[in-house]
């Protein structure tokens, strides 16, 4: 392996010798987007304690763990690096008797040893691709392929490890405490830990205290292959392989007590993933003559298989699903297509709208009943009380993106009807909930925790409202602004 990792570098150092500079490397590393979510954030803290405004509940005790990309390129003639493609910075609230301590740090990924150590921007991203070359992006795929992933969607504990997620394999550990990077997690089983896609979105079964998961195997053959992972296991378990010619893109999806929810958009692989040379989601595209499928698999018996479908949708993010006698229900954030991907990219003033997609599958007359709510708007990121993960659940919280402001929002899915945090110039980020252990018990009683940036300040705070009624209890300001981050969570 050390001999093919040197000879990739010999042929990186060539590729440069010979004229086919990475266009990174020329430039000083700056970024100028004028977009307050989109400045690079380069400074890391060891722990500090910060100032807290107002008051933390006495129950609220734990860490907020949050990830998101923070450093977007070098290239002031590119500033368009995705949003999804930053590399990853972690970030630690440790909340503890109404004092907060707050740690932030690069993952410690190949990607950032490039940028930091040579001041190039070239990996196996998500959307981004700084070479025109398709050779260079081969040679560049293949040389960072030891490094750790820029692992910057999400994360989640298993075994009591720490895991940094993205979609590109493997996961990455980290310690809690200090953020510092251990390197790729090796599960300790048989199933593929490379060059496949792995949700960053695991799903864990309350009753049964596991997560589900699936993997995309993209050699030799395309399939969607289904796992469960005990949350003290390391060893994931295959329930059930689906060969899929054209796999969707799916960035999520649902569980249910007894079953397992697929939506296969019509975001098609069209080309392949390791040897077409293209960026990750450039292989995908858009098929208008193709419905939405959705694919329901019994957890008790995974070959069981039913298909459904849907006018056609995509989404990145499902809300939760449950049963109802013989439905199932689902909603999700869905978009009219994939556009999205796209515009996020550059994180636009205006955004696609969204809707919520409430689908109704009955599973004894074979039938799909459809409604499309409108946001008025464009939201994303949603969240619920975690407890309701899979079984009847009435509330869910999301950012509703406006031009100058990104709101918090609650939705209350019997009445369709929103409610709101929101301050002029202030971006919210992603609303976690945490249930309140000395309450009375209702799906809305707990906090929202959901990290601020202040446009206007040039910092971000984090917020904590009642999940009530969004009224807010505390903010807890940082001296600097972090640039829109993705996903996060609370551990006690
Ligand atoms: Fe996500």
């Amino acid at each position: 392996m050390k001999k093919i990792s040197n000879l990739l570098n010999l042929l990186c150092i060539l590729l440069v010798f010979t004229g086919c500079e990475p266009p990174g490397s020329k430039y000083n590393l700056i970024y100028r987007s004028s977009d307050p979510g989109r400045q690079n954030l380069l400074t890391e803290t060891n722990t500090i304690e910060l100032p807290v405004e107002g008051n933390i509940p006495i129950w609220l005790n734990g860490t907020l763990l949050r990830n998101g990309p923070s450093w977007f390129g070098s290239n002031p003639l590119d500033a368009s690096m995705h949003w999804f493609d930053g590399l990853a910075m972690l970030h630690g609230f440790k909340i503890e008797n109404n004092r907060v301590f707050y740690t932030n740090r690069f993952l410690e990924t190949g990607a950032l040893s490039l940028a930091k150590n040579q001041g190039i921007f070239a990996f196996r991203g998500f959307a981004t691709n700084l070479y025109d070359d398709l050779l260079q992006n081969m040679v560049s795929l293949l040389f960072l392929s030891e490094g750790a992933p820029n692992a910057n969607i999400n994360l989640y504990r298993v075994a009591g490890n720490y895991l940094a997620l993205t979609e590109l394999t493997p996961p990455v550990q980290f310690d809690k405490e200090s953020l510092r990077t251990v390197g790729s997690f090796p599960y300790q089983d048989d199933l593929p830990k490379a060059n496949v896609f792995e949700s960053a979105h695991p799903q864990y079964d309350i009753d049964e205290r596991c997560f589900y998961n699936y993997i995309v195997n993209f050699f030799p053959r395309t399939s969607y292959l289904i796992y469960k992972i005990p949350e003290n296991s390391s060893r994931r378990i295959p329930l059930v392989e689906i060969t899929e010619e054209k796999p969707s893109y799916m960035h999520s999806f649902s569980i249910t007590k007894n079953y397992i929810i697929f939506t296969e958009y019509p975001f098609k692989l069209v080309d392949s993933i390791l040897f077409s040379g293209k960026p990750f989601i450039k292989n995908y595209a858009w098929d208008k003559c193709t419905k939405t499928k959705i694919t329901i698999i019994n957890k008790n018996c995974p070959c069981d298989i039913k298909t459904y479908y849907t006018d056609p949708f995509f989404s990145f993010h499902h809300i939760n699903a449950y049963e109802l006698g013989s439905n199932l229900i689902l909603n999700i954030i869905a978009f009219k297509d994939n556009q999205i991907v796209d515009r996020l990219g550059f994180f636009p003033e205006c955004l696609e709208p969204s809707f919520l997609l409430d689908l109704r599958i009955d599973l004894a007359e074979n039938r799909v009943n459809q409604r499309r709510i409108s946001f008025e708007g464009s939201a994303d990121l949603p969240r619920i009380n975690p407890a309701y993960n899979g079984r009847p659940y009435r509330y869910f919280y999301a950012v509703k993106f406006e031009k100058d402001r990104h709101l918090v929002m609650k939705w209350d899915t019997q009445k369709n009807t929103p409610l709101f945090w929101s301050q002029k110039n202030c971006f919210a980020g992603e609303p976690v909930f945490i249930q309140n252990p000395l309450g009375s018990g209702r799906e809305d009683d707990g906090v929202i925790l959901s990290l601020i940036l202040d446009a206007n300040e040039k910092i971000s705070f984090l917020l904590i409202l009642d999940a009530k009624n969004l009224k807010e209890l505390a903010r807890v300001p940082l001296l600097f602004s972090v640039p829109y981050g993705l996903h996060g969570q609370f551990y006690k």
